[in-house]
């Protein structure tokens, strides 16, 4: 007999047929999230579970699958959607999908500030309605990344490749903090900063840091006030690091620049958050690691954490809790 697994959304026909393969596999096929009621209905009985960062794995949804449940998989390097401490209680063994999406989102964390810095979405706009009068020497300007101070909170593998992409436009300084000092920084030829110091003299500043207690509305509005008015703020983390009405104040009055966003509270973000009528904010619908390569990649490994966990053998990637 097969061991039972619930997946919550259809991630791709290989990774499906690989499962498959070797489990009883049941999928929620809508192209939206499974509902809470389904998902507690489904994940009854079955020994693994494959999830996204739209599922909300708490102690319900835990007692509801019961004791078979050995297995947790997300396809995500993010996991502040699972209750670590619940999941860890009952022995269940997670995986997750590090490494794998690292180089596609430190690709749209810059593709994302600049868009921010060099107002693409908003000339794009103007160009498309009319607003492109005549080439003029100070129409949609913006600051420049080379010979700048760019500082990066959070420097984990996809701080690091955000750093070592951003080095080849000629930055002048490049900040980090965090809990500690890395030998990547020396390498990269970061400096490692206080988060005070780093807000104060970075014209970029950028979150790519986990989402924690400790992080949670790590961007408020004290933080924006201790930043340049010139300041440009990019993230593409979770949009619980940022108390976001103290975003749009500091947007709306100027006390930074503007800034990119790729992660909001909530996702998605309703179409009348003041966000979307300020012209110097970016915002994108969550999809820094969205190259078919890496989601087809990210959809692989969660399987191969499956299997592998449910025959106890070592997950390609184990989330150690
Ligand atoms: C995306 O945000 C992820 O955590 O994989
Ligand atoms: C965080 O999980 C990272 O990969 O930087």
């Amino acid at each position: 007999i097969k061991p039972s697994v619930y997946v919550t959304r259809d991630i791709g026909s290989e990774a499906i047929t690989l499962l498959k393969n070797h489990c009883d596999v049941t999928i929620w096929n809508k192209p939206v999230p499974v509902t809470r009621d389904e998902l507690i209905k489904n994940v009854a009985g079955k020994d693994a579970l494959l999830c996204l960062l739209t599922d909300k794995i708490d102690s319900e949804v835990l007692n509801a699958a019961g004791t078979n449940l050995k297995i947790i998989a997300t396809m995500s390097v993010g996991f502040d959607h699972l209750d670590v401490k619940e999941i860890k209680k009952r022995n269940i063994k997670v995986g997750y999908t590090p490494n794998v999406l690292t180089d596609a989102t430190a690709e749209l964390t810059v593709a994302l500030l600049l868009a921010t810095s060099r107002r693409l979405l908003e000339g794009s706009e103007e160009a498309r309605t009319g607003g492109w009068k005549a080439w003029s020497p100070f129409w949609m300007c913006g600051p420049t990344l080379s010979h700048s101070t760019v500082g990066i909170v959070g420097f984990g593998r996809i701080g690091q490749q955000v750093a070592q992409r951003l080095k080849s436009f000629n930055i002048k300084n490049l900040l980090y903090t965090g809990h500690s000092e890395k030998k990547e920084g020396l390498e990269i030829g970061a400096k490692f900063v206080s988060l005070d110091e780093l807000l104060r003299e970075s014209d970029f500043v950028i979150a790519t840091c986990a989402l924690t207690p400790e992080t949670a509305n790590m961007f408020n509005d004290l933080s924006f006030k201790k930043m340049k008015p010139s300041a440009v703020f990019v993230n593409t983390s979770r949009g619980g690091v940022v108390d976001q009405d103290a975003l749009i104040r500091a947007l709306k009055e100027k006390t930074i620049w503007a800034a990119g966003l790729d992660v909001t509270t909530p996702e998605p973000l309703s179409t009348d958050s003041e966000l979307f009528n300020l012209k110097n904010c970016v915002v994108l619908p969550h999809i820094a690691s969205a190259t078919i390569e890496t989601r087809n990649t990210m959809a692989m490994l969660s399987v191969k954490n499956i299997l592998s966990g449910l025959r106890n053998k070592q997950m390609p990637s184990e989330l150690i809790i």
